[in-house]
């Protein structure tokens, strides 16, 4: 279905199997949400069977009414109005101090809940058949890149959850950004969509967790999610920065080391540069010009070269304002934090 062509018998059915504890997949701005009742202890601990989830790893609460928030949290803080005002319905999710009526079970233990009220209308209306209280990690099994399709559900979830509502690709292909108002001061937990810059011109200053900044800094998350190895490809992934000249000559011949060693090989690559690589398989993100591009097809091709069976993966690196923020930190992610600068470094090894 579509947002503008909405099954409403289709919702209604996804409404019925949630009010009954079971799993729908479903859409939303971002990436494919793997939907339970978040009221429903029982409901919460499906979820995190279905996707392998280390259940210390909270879900977040979607509601698709403001109305639904003052409930489910002990009180509203100031800044959540003004930031509701600014980006709800939209990408960003808050994190409370979280009310007796959401069960330990869906905040993995913690006196936190994460709300978040997203835009897509499919997702609006199934949540308020559900209930109004949906909890929802993105729909991927554990450790591999969020769905950006309905099909990638399938692949990763088919026997394991009830349903599954195709509402097309979506629009944004990353996950919502996150931002912690339990804390003195507040702060990004992960980066979306909404940027660092949005967020500030409605709050004024706001902190951006140490570990998203420093990742291998040894500091522990605040998301306990972000502490996993999420998005990794099965292949071998780097991020090479630098001069374009040089990331370009220095991914090549890394790439036709690999392969004469009879590794096959793969690239991300935006359209700029498309046509200067040699590589098994070479995907361009999109372009540089217009990098939320390049934000939604991260993952697709992620997904892709496990399909290829890739092994030797290299990716130009998005350093920049915006979106880039979001971008490198789901790369880096990948790559296990692994970024080579391609000014001092040779592929043959040692410095230039
Ligand atoms: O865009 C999104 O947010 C998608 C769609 C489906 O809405 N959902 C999503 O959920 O990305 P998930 O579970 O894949 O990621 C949620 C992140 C995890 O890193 C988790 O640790 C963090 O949010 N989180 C959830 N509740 C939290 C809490 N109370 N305190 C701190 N971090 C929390
Ligand atoms: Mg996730």
């Amino acid at each position: 279905m579509t947002e503008d062509a909405i099954d409403e018998a289709a919702i209604a059915r996804a409404g019925r199997i949630l009010k009954d504890g079971g799993l729908v997949a479903f859409p939303t701005e971002t990436v494919y949400g793997l939907g339970g009742d978040a009221l429903n202890p029982e409901s919460s601990k499906k979820i995190y069977a279905a996707k392998g989830r280390p259940s210390d790893n909270p879900l977040i609460v979607h509601v698709c009414r403001w109305e639904d928030v003052a409930p489910i949290v002990e009180e509203i803080p100031k800044e959540a109005e003004k930031l509701a005002a600014a980006f709800w319905p939209g990408p960003m999710t808050m994190i409370f101090n979280k009310s007796s009526l959401v069960p330990y079970e869906t905040t993995g233990g913690l006196d936190t809940v994460a709300v978040r009220f997203p835009s897509n209308k499919i997702a609006a209306a199934m949540i308020r058949a559900g209930g109004g209280y949906i909890a929802a990690p993105s729909a991927n099994k554990s450790g591999r890149p969020s769905p950006t399709e309905a099909l990638y559900c399938k692949e990763d979830l088919d026997g394991k959850v009830e349903m599954i509502i195709d509402g097309g690709q979506v629009g944004i292909g990353l996950e919502s950004t996150i931002i912690d108002l339990t804390e003195e001061k507040p702060t990004i937990l992960r980066p979306g969509y909404i940027t660092k810059e949005m967020l500030e011109k409605v709050l004024g200053e706001v902190d951006v967790d140490r570990t998203i900044i420093a990742p291998n800094s040894g500091i522990r998350p605040k998301a306990p999610g972000m502490k996993y190895r999420h998005y990794a490809p099965q292949g071998d992934l780097a991020i090479v920065e630098g001069s374009p000249e040089h990331v370009v000559s220095y991914i090549n011949e890394a790439c036709g080391k690999a392969k004469a060693e009879g590794k096959v090989t793969g690239i991300i690559c935006t359209d700029e540069t498309r046509d200067r690589y040699q590589a098994d398989y070479v995907y361009s993100a999109g372009t540089r010009s217009d990098e939320e591009t390049v934000a939604r097809q991260l993952f697709k091709i992620l997904r892709e070269f496990d399909d290829d069976g890739a092994q030797v993966l290299f990716s130009e690196s998005f350093a920049g304002g915006g979106i880039c923020m979001a971008i490198m930190n789901r790369l880096m992610k990948a790559a296990g934090q692994k970024v080579i600068n391609a000014d001092r470094e040779s592929a043959e090894g040692g410095s230039t």
